[in-house]
């Protein structure tokens, strides 16, 4: 008898319950459809927005026999090292004050995590984020301590600064209005989630979060169940987005849980975007959208907004889809 059944079993006799054997067998993640296996499905690869180039890598990576979270860090520093993505790693849009601080997660199919909040000056944040995980006895490092971590681990130090985003952000002091921009360039943090030829899981996060957010600011990105969550028993999912608003409702977590239960990885998409929308349903100037997968390999997608798009690739073919989106018809 496994650990779960004997727990389930003792746990029901000091209840003074009896149930046949058979129900027992049959324990909660046995029984829900989002825990089967489905090796057709796998391998897969799946990141918020058009990223072809990244999510190819993660793929490639797969290909070659590697790791998901190999993939998903390899697949993730393409974006990172891209200047002419504006909200992740090198080229990523400043805060107020004009510096570049990015925020990036990484998550394991023994639910490891590693963490980097408010890094300045390395390009790679989600390859800090893994060291983190995977060198030190923490889980999540910020700030100063973080950088000085990462040039101990050899990643160099570098102005994430360009030319263009430094003309965005001289550009953007001269009104100084904050205000979220709905998909930003048709692009935000990038989300990916990864799964080996065996269905094992795990999933990455990084972004240099909301362009011209106040110093000090941080996001969903990096914070465990807000941004990224993998349980490699049920599922995972990603957020983009405003990070307040996931935050406040603990969004990739939450969608992993619906899923525990028995939702689809689209239906956990849409009740993880509802709750957000229920308590402010006519509000219309933030987007946040989701992604998830279960362990079948099924996918999941829910945003605000239009406008959000995802990119899977699975069975040999990489596709960019359109998902539904909330305000539809309201
Ligand atoms: N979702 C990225 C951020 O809010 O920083």
């Amino acid at each position: 008898m496994n650990r779960r059944k004997f727990l389930q079993n003792t746990a029901l006799s000091g209840l003074g319950l009896t149930v046949g054997t058979s129900a027992l067998a049959k324990t909660v993640s046995e029984s829900n459809p989002n825990t089967e296996i489905n090796k057709e499905n796998y391998p897969l690869v799946i990141a918020t927005w058009n990223v072809p180039n990244a999510v190819s890598k993660a793929w490639q990576t797969l290909q070659s026999g590697k790791s998901a979270l190999d993939a998903i860090e390899k697949g993730c520093n393409v974006e990172e090292e891209d200047p002419n993505n504006s909200s992740v790693g090198y080229g990523g849009l400043p805060d107020r004050d004009g510096r570049v601080t990015l925020d990036a997660c990484i998550m394991d199919e023994k639910g490891n995590y590693g963490s980097v909040v408010f890094l300045q000056n390395i390009v790679n944040a989600i390859s800090v984020a893994r060291k983190v995980m995977e060198e030190t006895p923490h889980v999540l490092m910020a700030g100063d301590g973080a950088e000085q971590f990462a040039v101990s681990q050899g990643f160099k130090r570098q102005n994430l600064l360009t030319e263009k985003s430094k003309q965005a952000w001289q550009e953007w002091l001269k009104k100084s209005e904050y205000k979220p921009v709905i998909n930003i360039e048709n692009h935000d943090t990038i989300g990916m989630l990864a799964m080996d030829k065996d269905g094992t899981l795990s999933g990455g996060c990084t972004t240099s979060g909301l362009a011209y957010k106040m110093h000090g600011r941080v996001g969903d990105s990096p914070i465990i169940g807000s941004g990224l969550f993998v349980d490699n028993e049920v599922g995972a999912a990603t957020a983009t987005g405003v990070g307040e608003e996931v935050l406040k409702t603990v969004g990739s977590f939450l969608i992993v849980e619906l899923m525990r239960q028995g939702k689809s990885p689209q239906q956990a998409c849409e009740e993880a975007v509802d709750r957000i929308m229920k308590k402010q349903p006519d509000r219309r100037d933030f987007q946040v959208a989701y992604i998830a997968v279960n362990k079948k390999g099924e996918i999941g997608s829910y945003s605000i907004h239009e406008g959000f798009s995802y990119t899977i690739y699975q069975n040999g073919e990489m596709k960019n889809i359109k998902p539904g989106f909330w305000f539809d018809g309201k």
